[in-house]
């Protein structure tokens, strides 16, 4: 004769908790080839992001002469709003099952923009020009990303990057006029 199934003596409560092992595989639509191909383009557009916003910063603290109010101004409006956008590039490799990169080893590995060279702190025509090579910069790389991202029909990535590319062009333009 069959032995009947021991009673299970799990409580309800600890039955229906899930553990971590139990966590399901993301499954949002997108193959794991693409969601890796997206999340390594992000990686690289922020530590670019990052490292402009970092300049920016520098150049609003340490500039002087007779542009310090007008520039001073200008670049806090501009590392302000992308300092905010850092975070929704992060979280968008997050939501794609990767991890951020949040280090200036790895950002400086992945950044196709050179640190702020030591500049003159009173050549504010050098600071801009570094800018919008900068902004320049940021642009090539998220369009390369909304590419990878069209291809793969990531259409929030896609979003994302058409955002970032209208205000660092804009930044880009604002800049260069200084120059004219
Ligand atoms: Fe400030």
């Amino acid at each position: 004769m069959a032995k009947s199934p021991k009673p299970d003596k799990t409580p309800k409560s600890d039955k229906s908790r899930a553990s971590a092992d139990d966590a399901p595989q993301i499954d949002i639509g997108l193959s794991a080839g693409d969601r890796r191909k997206v999340a390594d383009g992000l990686s690289h557009f922020l530590a670019d992001s990052y490292t402009l916003y970092l300049k920016t910063h520098n150049f609003h603290w340490n500039i002087t002469g007779p542009m310090f109010n007008s520039l001073h101004v200008m670049f806090e409006g501009q590392y302000t709003e992308a300092w905010t956008a850092l975070d929704a590039v992060a979280e968008r490799i997050r939501a794609l099952g990767y991890r951020a990169p949040g280090s200036y080893a790895e950002f400086a590995k992945l950044s196709s923009i050179e640190d702020a060279a030591a500049t003159d702190d009173s050549d504010w025509r050098e600071m801009v020009r570094q800018l919008v090579l900068g902004n320049e910069a940021v642009c090539r790389t998220a369009r390369k990303v909304l590419k990878t991202a069209d291809g793969a029909g990531d259409d929030p990535t896609v979003d994302l990057m058409t955002q970032r590319l209208n205000i660092h062009e804009k930044n880009a333009w604002m800049l260069r006029s200084l120059l004219a």
